[in-house]
């Protein structure tokens, strides 16, 4: 046994433990300390205090541990506890909330050592200890700085739509209160870990577990053998198997091949280990351009490596390309890059027997309590829950009227927890053991299987006039999918949609082909073809800019589109576009000093739908109920729920759909209680592309109209709902297809000091339409300046010729340190879309979309150097050239 002090308190655990963060979590059950990526201490969100320094406790021994003093969370003085949450809160340091407990502790240990003369340099510095991807540092720093003046700011809760309040749930985020699924541990708990193929691509020849049922404390080993049902899944086609099964052939290295199943997490992993597979090694296809044209299959059971092709083509690109006076052509080359959502993939699964109660957490209502069947209690932290629970219904192979899915607020997705994960196979073993069973990923796991963005190949050829008019445009892009469908056909179908920009382009031809390998899978990510397209095109009409001789900032004011002109596939712009143009003349000012004082400038413009659109009929529902719950005699005094079915991840939905309440209802936000209802389908689908402001604001406003229309009776569920059922298909052929309904729009100006080559600032004017909450809003924009950075400087996941990727750790991502990120000055435009509730269009999905275009402005403008590939500035995560040709 191992003794030390936590909180005050002798506590004693046992020498098993790999580190410090296991025995705080697994046997002492403190579960502030988060697990983003232990134990490569790369994260910092299992930080606590040891002896009065700050110690990330997954690389903390238990023999460092004996005898010392250790502080968490838990244990700090409730007055400053509340002092901190407090301050995080009221300055918006926080969205997922899953890094902010390390944060905070390492913010107390600065402070109690540094004081007020801990400077914001030095906190920066120190925090390079922390990943968070949610909000660029700025907010947190901002928040230690008052912190190390002691000055508290107060936390002023949100009111109507357009309040600068505080985050829904921020004080028990940053508190690390607000329970994850690996924070939950119901009796009887097993837990899960997965066997992950050794090959990109192989037949399976056979799978022995038996070494790995022979270790104590195994419950069982499950392999595709085991599958009553279908063994595929999907989000659009069923094309992804959640087991590899002997006699199948693996086509990533996130293939799951066998799922072990014991009593601790460290046996299941050592276990996991000992399954022994034998593989018939083939050659994997990892070069997309050979993939498209070779004849042989690059996946088990899928015919073709074509996933999708996108075309439109509108006037004649040929003629304006011969027409114009300058014209350029390019190839363009992004990477793929991974999420790096700080918290790694969980599952909990729980069967529930016949005639037992569901369990009373969660948000089931009175008639789903009790049934007389046996059922599955899954908690996801999926982007789409329904999504999660047809698929698990189809694989258990009952009715999906027997799974149960329960959201639980995640760590981070941006994209990335669209498709499942574990939630599969946990819910297998759960079903098949009859035992609680929850998988968590390690971070090299959740590299492994996830979706990335993917990479795409760009040939632009664009031509304008003498003056810089666009002419006509001529696109081909090629990007890698990797083996299964996700949304890849999506995203490279938006890229091919956005790949013009915010431009009137008269004459464009456009094609977009997704293609099947066997690198890592490719699906969302914020932006979602859109960050490619738009690096390009930007590109090319920097280029043409230099040609004509006139400014980056004045081609795009010759181009921008304008209400009533022809974009893009065909679709006439309303005057939600006039966002653009006011985002362009919002950084005018600070474009034009910046020039004048020598510096090195680049600008992007950029456009981003929001919404699903291409004719998809998207319908979404709330619910807003008065309990019978106020004080005696005032049963107008009474909780509020507002009920609706979007993953809340960091971007604020809760926060939308209780602002949206409060405006419509009139009440304070105190009474009210946010709910995510998984009982009944409200139609949410998947939360993505900037869906969750716009539709839960349609939907909360409208059931909260009806609730006033209705005299808010206590007791009654009033459904209210936001349709987008007018948008069309491509396909459909309409002469003007109205294939968006909403677009963002953002102008981002990156200013680089001509001697020291360093990022001075950017200015982000970001056209939200409605701004609900200007703090949350700043948050997103800054985050994603962070994220955009990154993305056109230094971040990267690349694959070698076999598949495997090259970065397995946080930190060769490459994701921009707290000291280099460079201040943001954030400018909210609105301009209102018409068509949409307070005119909102969303903030979190065109966030980086213009930054690696403004930032390859940037650095051309110092070196006279053109950049077409990113990362500009790290070779090593770039693609492999030899991959593309
Ligand atoms: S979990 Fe310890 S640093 Fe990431
Ligand atoms: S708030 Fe920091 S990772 Fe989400």
């Amino acid at each position: 046994m191992t003794e030390f002090v936590l909180n005050g308190t002798p506590v004693s655990v046992g020498d098993h433990h790999e580190h410090l963060l296991t025995a705080l979590r697994d046997e002492l059950g403190v579960m502030s300390p988060k697990d983003g990526c232990s134990p490569s201490g790369q994260c910092g969100c299992c930080t606590v205090i040891v002896d009065g320094k700050a110690r990330v406790s997954c690389q903390t021994s238990l023999d460092k541990t004996a005898g010392a003093n250790v502080l968490t969370l838990e244990g700090v003085d409730e007055a400053e506890r509340q002092k901190m949450a407090d301050t995080f809160a009221a300055h918006g340091a926080l969205q997922c909330g899953f890094c902010t407990p390390g944060i905070v502790m390492r913010t107390k240990a600065m402070i109690d050592k540094k004081g007020a003369d801990l400077t914001r340099a030095n906190a920066a510095a120190l925090l390079g200890a922390h990943l968070c991807r949610c909000t660029g540092y700025i907010k947190i720093l901002d928040a230690v700085q008052d912190l190390a003046k002691g000055e508290v700011p107060v936390a002023i809760q949100p009111a109507g739509v357009g309040s600068r309040g505080i985050k829904y749930e921020a004080h028990e985020l940053a508190l690390g209160d607000r329970p994850y699924i690996d924070d939950m541990v119901p009796q009887g708990l097993l837990h899960g870990a997965v066997h992950l193929s050794e090959h990109a691509r192989a037949n399976i020849v056979a799978i022995d577990t038996s070494a790995a049922e022979a270790v104590d404390g195994v419950a069982a080993v499950i392999t595709g053998a085991e599958v009553p049902g279908e063994l595929r899944s999907g989000i659009i086609y069923k094309d992804w198997p959640i087991f590899i099964p002997v006699g199948g052939r693996t086509s990533y290295l996130g293939d799951v091949l066998a799922l072990v199943v014991a009593d601790t997490r460290a046996i299941a992993r050592h276990a996991a280990n000992l399954v022994d597979v034998t593989y018939d090694a083939l050659t994997p296809m990892t070069n997309p351009a050979e993939a498209i044209a070779s004849n042989e299959d690059a996946v088990w059971g899928l015919d073709g490596n074509v996933l999708s092709t996108s075309t439109y083509a509108r006037g004649d690109a040929g003629s304006g390309l011969e027409g114009a006076t300058h014209v350029v052509r390019e190839t363009f080359q992004t990477q793929r890059i991974d999420h790096a959502f700080v918290e790694p993939e969980s599952t909990l699964a729980i069967p529930i027997e016949a005639g037992v109660s569901l369990p009373a957490t969660g948000t089931a209502g009175e008639a789903e309590l009790v049934s007389d069947q046996r059922r599955l209690y899954v908690y996801s932290g999926g982007q789409g829950i329904w999504d999660d629970r047809n698929d698990i219904a189809r694989i258990l192979d009952i009715d999906k009227s027997r799974v149960f899915t329960e959201l639980v607020s995640n760590g981070g997705a941006f994209g990335g927890k669209e498709d499942m994960s574990n939630q599969g196979q946990t819910a297998l073993a759960a079903w098949l053991l009859n035992r609680p069973v929850k998988t968590t990923f390690s971070r090299e796991e959740s590299f492994l299987v996830h979706t990335k963005r993917h990479p795409i190949r760009m040939e632009y050829e664009a031509g304008c006039d003498a003056d810089g008019t666009l002419l006509g445009l001529r696109v081909r892009m090629i990007g890698d999918s990797g083996p299964y469908a996700s949304v890849g056909m999506k995203v490279l179908e938006r890229a091919a949609g956005h790949a013009s920009g915010p431009y009137v382009v008269p004459n464009i031809d456009v094609e977009a082909i997704a293609a099947r390998t066997n690198n890592s899978v490719c699906g969302a990510f914020r932006g979602f073809g859109a960050n490619q397209a738009q690096f390009a095109m930007e590109g090319v009409l920097d280029r043409l800019a230099d040609k004509v001789g006139i400014s980056g900032w004045e081609i795009r004011n010759r181009n921008v589109i304008t209400p009533g002109v022809t974009w893009g596939p065909g679709q006439v712009m309303d005057d939600g576009c006039l966002g653009a143009r006011e985002c362009l003349d919002a950084v005018k000012p600070a474009y034009d000093a910046a020039v004048a004082d020598g510096k090195a400038v680049g600008l992007g413009l950029g456009l981003k739908n929001s919404g699903l659109g291409n004719g998809f009929k998207e319908i979404a529902k709330a619910v807003v109920h008065f309990r019978d719950d106020g004080p005696p005699g005032q049963p107008e005094q009474g909780t509020v729920e507002v009920r609706h079915c979007w993953t809340e991840m960091g971007q604020g939905v809760h926060t939308v759909a209780l602002q949206v309440a409060v405006e419509e209802l009139g009440i304070p936000a105190e009474r009210i209680r946010v709910i995510v209802d998984s009982t009944r389908e409200l139609g949410a689908g998947q939360t993505t592309g900037s869906r969750g402001t716009l539709m839960g604001a349609g939907s909360v406003k409208d059931a909260c109209e009806r609730a006033i229309a209705d005299g808010c009776k206590v007791g009654v569920d009033y459904e209210g709902e936001y349709r987008v059922d007018w948008t069309n298909s491509l396909s459909e052929g309409v002469a003007n297809p109205i294939i968006h309904s909403t677009f963002g729009y953002a102008a981002q100006l990156v200013v680089i000091d001509p001697e020291s080559g360093k990022i001075d600032k950017v200015v982000a004017a970001h056209d939200v339409g409605k701004a609900v909450n200007p703090l949350l809003c700043e948050g997103q924009v800054e985050g994603a300046v962070h994220m955009g950075l990154g993305y056109a400087l230094s971040e990267g996941f690349p694959c070698d010729e076999s598949g495997k990727p090259l970065n397995d750790t946080l930190r060769s991502l490459g994701i921009i340190r707290p000291k280099d990120m460079p201040p943001v000055e954030v400018i909210l435009v609105e301009s209102a879309e018409p068509n949409s509730p307070y005119g909102i269009k969303g903030v979190g999905e065109i966030g980086l979309v213009p930054t690696a275009g403004a930032v390859a402005a940037a650095m051309h403008a110092r070196d006279g150097q053109w950049r077409n590939e990113l990362p500009m500035t790290s070779e090593a995560n770039r693609e492999r050239a030899s991959a593309w040709t």
